[in-house]
């Protein structure tokens, strides 16, 4: 069989809210999830070994993702084959931004179908939480309402293909994800009521105005992210609008009108400490009846 190409999707969390702490270490969530533009890619074939060559960044076999989905999977179905993978990483590590499931979801979809597998959506989303809370709404694909610790995937009926500049500062901290949900405190949790109403509203109109775009790690993440909060001011006063925080940071984002306009804010904020980029909300999901390449409308 040929080469099997997909994208591997970054996403911004437009509303967050953490409900409580349960019993198993993990949080439960309500957000509302969208896939942008800005995304890795990741290519497949069939080889007698599982590997990963990674280009655009330095990746320990250990820590990728890509190569514990293929392992995952292949355990799962009893797979002989192996697959040669290739990542192409272009969206920034540790960032907020679900890189590294979106990869890892990517190579469930992808070899599911190398291998002939035959795996339900939902049976690669449950593989997918396995790997991270963040994978099965990759694996779902399209925009979507996430509750539970990630694993419950609702998919939004209708949204926006929205242009936005996105700020991303880095930063050293090891195993991030674990270090901001450990610092949350009760006072940052909330009844993911203003989620459920933002995903509504999404649906209904089509547009962010008016949206309570809340994210509970906001004050915990300024503590974390040395240099976070003076980043974050220099962003706003530099383009005079507001930044949000997806995920548990420490990558901002802010909106624009158009894609002209979102290039030429992304102009004015070179020169921040951070990575800049340009991107557009995604607003259809995977069509899975399209084999190979997965497309977007
Ligand atoms: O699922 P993932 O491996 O991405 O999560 C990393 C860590 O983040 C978990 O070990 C847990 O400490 C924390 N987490 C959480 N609640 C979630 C997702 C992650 O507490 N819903």
């Amino acid at each position: 069989m040929a080469t099997l190409t997909y994208d591997c999707p970054a996403k911004i969390n437009l509303v967050l809210e953490v409900l409580r702490r349960r019993g198993d270490g993990y949080h439960d969530l309500a957000s509302v999830v969208l896939p942008i533009t800005l995304a890795d890619s990741l290519a497949v074939r069939a080889s007698d070994d599982i590997d990963c060559v990674v280009h655009g960044m330095a990746l320990a076999t250990e820590a990728n993702l890509v190569v514990r989905a293929a392992h995952l999977l292949a355990e799962a179905v009893g797979a002989t084959a192996g697959a040669r993978c290739i990542l192409t990483k272009r969206i920034p590590a540790a960032a907020g931004l679900g890189g590294g499931s979106s990869d890892a979801a990517s190579a469930l979809r992808a070899l599911n179908r190398l291998w002939g597998s035959g795996l339900s959506r939902s049976r690669l989303m449950e593989l997918g939480a396995q790997l991270g809370s963040d994978v099965p709404f990759f694996v779902h694909g399209g925009p979507a309402l996430v509750q539970g610790r990630g694993d419950i995937v609702e998919g939004l009926a209708r949204s926006p293909a929205l242009w936005l500049v996105l700020v991303i500062p880095g930063h050293g901290l090891a195993d991030k994800t674990r270090a901001l949900f450990a610092a949350l405190e009760p006072g940052d949790c909330s009844d993911g009521r203003r989620t459920d109403t933002a995903a509504r509203l999404l649906e209904r109109t089509g547009r962010v105005n008016g949206l309570d775009l809340v994210n509970a790690f906001e004050r915990a993440a300024r503590s974390a992210f040395p240099g976070l909060g003076e980043t974050w001011h220099a962003a706003e006063e530099r383009i005079g609008r507001p930044f949000y925080l997806s995920g548990a940071g420490p990558a901002l984002f802010a909106f624009a009108a158009d894609e002209a306009e979102a290039r030429a804010l992304a102009a004015r904020l070179a020169g921040l400490d951070a990575a800049v980029y340009a991107a557009q909300t995604l607003p259809i999901g995977p069509d899975y009846a399209t084999a190979g390449r997965m497309r977007y409308a």
